[in-house]
């Protein structure tokens, strides 16, 4: 079975799968628009913490594909753009960074616009051998035949290579190392129903899907011996930004005794953050809980909270799984 090709950079256009659509219809936007790309982030179309840093790469070297005006501007308005889609995600101020630092040495060149193309395929390049080298090292936290947990979605959809967390569950599954795969539904949105277990049917990995308020009942009753997950934000101390109900999974991990991992790409550790306190969490809008495929479910006007992320404490967090290694205790990045 081929790896799902979640985003490519063909003939100067950008070709994502409209992650929204899945799993019931597969549909592409392609578009050499910047524009196009940065609502594409916004609609959650292209998500996931790596695919967004990698897609923003490639949506700024296209705002040089044609130049017409002042090549700074233009960069500037583009990277401001991008920058403001998603707050919670470091993949996307770092790859953007890159980007710019590629930019301020060749903008004089008449063929910034290769440059720049150049920079996002090596991001694009890089993500992928990460995620190899996450997935082998991920094997090491496996102590027999595993029933686990996932949440969210952490899979080729979201990086250019295999994924995080759910490469290391697949790596894993292929050294006869997984029995049964539990993926939390990830509400509002439902990543890990729609996502995670189209991933997983196309892996052949058997899985349940799960609502996330039956976590509890299905670690203390199906017996869970670990659960993964993956990080949109990892502070210095190890602090992790993930998902919405991340957090509740570590705390009952914590009670029942079970190991707790988180896998990402060093792109994902931001060492400006001390802790997780310095992490910006979005918030959505109330339209993502109040209403199921445009049907509103709730009375119209119902107040809504609506974080998208929450931050797990290191304390809470067995190891976290690298291209590097397995950090585990010790997360003074
Ligand atoms: O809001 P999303 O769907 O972009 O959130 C994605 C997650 O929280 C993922 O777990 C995280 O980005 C890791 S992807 C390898």
């Amino acid at each position: 079975m081929g790896r799902i090709k979640a985003i490519e950079f063909v003939n100067d256009q950008l070709r994502l799968i409209d992650q929204t659509k899945l799993p019931l219809s597969e549909e592409y936007i392609v578009t050499d628009d910047y524009e196009r790309i940065a609502v594409s982030i916004e609609r959650l179309e292209v998500r996931g913490a790596p695919a967004i840093g990698i897609t923003a790469a490639y949506a700024l070297a296209l705002s040089l594909k044609e130049i017409k005006g002042n090549v700074g501007e233009i960069f500037e308005i583009a990277y401001l753009r991008l920058k403001q889609t998603r707050p919670t995600a470091v993949n996307l101020f770092w790859a953007l960074e890159r980007m710019k630092n590629v930019f301020n040495q060749a903008k004089d060149k008449s063929n910034i616009y290769n440059d720049l193309v150049n920079e996002a395929n090596a991001i694009f390049h890089e993500d992928q051998i990460m995620c190899d080298k996450i997935a082998v090292n991920g094997l090491q936290v496996f102590r027999g035949k595993a029933k686990v947990i996932t949440h969210c979605n952490t899979g080729s959809l979201v990086t250019a290579g295999g994924g995080t967390a759910l490469y290391v569950i697949q790596k894993a599954f292929e050294n006869n190392l997984v029995e049964h795969v539990y993926a939390d539904e990830t509400r509002p949105l439902m990543q890990g129903s729609r996502l995670t277990a189209f991933e997983l049917d196309k892996l052949s990995i058997p899985f349940s899907i799960i609502t996330d308020s039956s976590a509890a009942y299905v670690i203390k009753n199906v017996g869970i011996d670990l659960i993964i997950t993956g990080a949109d934000r990892i502070a210095k101390n190890g602090d992790t930004a993930n998902k919405i109900g991340t957090f509740n999974l570590a705390v009952l991990a914590k009670h029942h005794g079970v190991p707790f991992y988180i896998a990402a790409p060093s792109s994902t550790i931001d060492t400006n953050c001390e802790t997780g306190k310095d992490i910006q969490i979005e918030f959505r809008d109330s339209k993502e809980i109040n209403s199921i495929n445009g049907s509103q479910i709730t009375k119209p006007g119902y107040p809504v909270y609506a974080p998208a992320f929450d931050v797990t404490p290191s304390n809470l967090i067995t190891g976290i799984i690298t291209e590097d290694k397995v950090f585990s205790n010790d997360y003074s990045f």
